[in-house]
Order: structure tokens, then sequence, then C-alpha cells
């Protein structure tokens, strides 16, 4: 039995759909069953890494585990897992652990992989760049018009589409090696105003980025939800890397899942209905 928990997100949905396929015993734990659905073949316990009460009976019988690293919980997660008799825990971490600031986001996926490497369970890390989902938070302004305000226009990274990371997470949990530590990124450089016009591609009509003022983007930021320190570290990534130099490219998703890392097009492509429809 494999338990995946964040199982809803933008990564679990896919890591369970890859388990069943896959032909494994998959439980999921959300906290709110009566809101999410799943694959059938899922078996669905209620649960919250918050809530420790809860979670002996979510682990009972689970040989691996799918670990989302939420805020709080994760000890008492591994507390419960060791007399459970989980064998290996596979991380949802950050690369941000391995830059050389790690910041607000970083600091917080470290205290939490140092937590997992010291229970003494067998672990895999998968340390993800950003997700090609981040993008997600444009739909608004894109279906609203033709302009997306940010800042930086020029600042490249290489977004992951969240099915790589998925996949390499399916693997370390299929095949588990333990101490294994993944640093992931999608295929290909991309600035803002790049990843504006393969979306302005993608729907048909023309999208163009306009620089805001750091003041209305943190303003943008907060309505979207974002907490203070996530967008201090935005910021300061963004402008760091303002000049426009290529990103980074890992080939770990090629090199574990056989298969090239998806394209931000093809991401793109399977979520143009977020951005809406073209004007007629
Ligand atoms: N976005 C990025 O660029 C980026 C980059 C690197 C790393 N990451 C990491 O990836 C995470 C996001 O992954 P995602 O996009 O797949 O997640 P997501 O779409 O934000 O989904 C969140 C999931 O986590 C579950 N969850 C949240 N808190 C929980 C708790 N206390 N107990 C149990 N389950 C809980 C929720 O399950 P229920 O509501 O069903 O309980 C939900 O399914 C970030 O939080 C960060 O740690 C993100």
């Amino acid at each position: 039995m494999i338990l995946v928990t964040g199982a809803a997100g933008n990564v679990g949905t896919h890591v369970v759909r890859s388990l069943l396929e896959a032909g494994e015993k998959v439980r999921v734990m959300t906290r709110d069953p009566g809101q999410r659905s799943f694959p059938d073949g899922a078996e669905v316990v209620s649960g919250d890494l918050a809530r420790p009460e809860a979670l002996p009976a979510a682990l009972s019988g689970v040989e691996r585990a799918f670990l989302f690293p939420a805020a709080t919980g994760v000890d008492a997660f591994l507390d419960a897992a060791r007399p459970a008799g989980v064998q290996h825990v596979v991380l949802l971490s950050s690369s941000s652990v391995v830059a050389a600031t790690p910041g607000f986001l970083g600091e917080r996926h470290l205290r939490i992989e140092r937590a997992v490497a010291g229970s003494g369970l067998p672990y895999s890390f998968v340390r993800p760049g950003a997700f090609m989902t981040n993008d997600l938070a444009w739909a608004s302004q894109i279906r609203h018009g033709d302009v997306v305000r940010g800042i930086h226009g020029r600042a490249a990274s290489a977004p992951i589409d969240p099915r790589d990371i998925a996949a390499v997470a399916v693997r370390a949990l299929l095949d588990p090696h333990s101490g294994a530590e993944h640093v992931l990124t999608g295929p290909q450089s991309l600035s803002q105003i790049e990843r504006v016009q393969i979306i302005a591609g993608a729907i048909g009509r023309p999208l163009r980025f306009e620089e805001a003022t750091e003041e209305q983007y943190r303003e943008q930021m907060l309505r979207y939800g974002m907490p203070a320190p996530v967008i201090d570290q935005l910021v300061a990534g963004l402008g760091a890397v303002s000049d426009g130099r290529a990103a980074a490219i890992s080939p770990a998703v090629e090199q574990i899942t056989g298969r090239p890392a998806f394209t931000y097009a093809s991401w793109v492509a399977g979520h143009a209905a977020a951005f809406g429809p073209a004007p007629a």
C-alpha cells in the first residue's frame, strides 16, 4: 500500500493516477473527503498532517508514502510512520534548498528535509523549481484583457510541469533508493515575456507583458493570496536574474523517467481553457 498526501494537488493528482496505472494499491489522505474526487481504485481516508490523531489509521499497512511538505505536521507524520512500518518516504521538497540563499521557502523546506532525514526512515527528496502551474496566476488578467502585468519580464526560469515532478516521485516510490535527492527543472529556460507569448500563441490572440512597479506587483500578489515573505523572495529572485541570463536546466527528469520533460507549450496547450477563449 502506498499513501499519497497532498493527493488533490498539482503533483499529487498525477502521482495517484500513475501509481494506480502501475497496478499499485493507493490510499489518499485528504482533509476534506466530501469536496475532493479521486480516481476509482484509490482508497480515501480523512486526515490532516496538522492533526496527528488520524495519522496511525491513515498509515496502517502502508509500505511507502508520498509526503506533501505541509508547514506543520511532518514530525508527527514521521513519528506515526515509523511504528506503522513505512519503508520509504518520498518528500515533495523544493530546489530552493540548494540555492545560495534558500530564503523563506528554502528554509521551510530545509527544516522538513532535515526532519525526514533525521527520522531514520529511508527517504528520497524530489526538489523541483518553479511549477508551470504558477503561471495560472496570470489567467485572470489574460481572460479580462491582453496585458500581463509583472516585474522583470526578462527574468528567466525553467518552469517544470507537475506531471514531470509526479513522474519522478512515482519512480522513487516504485524503485526506492534511499538518500536520493533529485533537483528538477523543466526543459527550457524561458523569460516571463516569452511565456506570455507562448500563451498568446495557444489562445490565438496577442498578449503583452507590461512592467509594473514593485509596489503594484506586491499588491497584486497579496490579492492573489501569497504570503508577504514569499512575495519578498519572489521579488528578490526575479530581480537577481532581471538581466535576462538563461536559467540552469537539470537533465534529471529525462534521466529518471526515460522520456523528455514536458515543454511549456505542451503544458499551456493543456490549460488553454483556463486562460480564456479567444475573443470573437
Ligand atoms: N509552486 C512552486 O513553484 C513550487 C516549487 C517548489 C516546491 N513547491 C512545493 O510544492 C507544494 C505545492 O504542491 P502542489 O502544487 O502539488 O500542491 P497544491 O496543488 O497546492 O495542493 C495542496 C495539496 O496539499 C494538501 N495539503 C495541504 N496542507 C495539508 C495538510 N496540512 N495535511 C494534509 N494535506 C495537506 C491538500 O490536500 P487536501 O486539501 O485534499 O487535504 C492539497 O491536495 C508547495 O507547497 C511547495 O512546498 C512548489
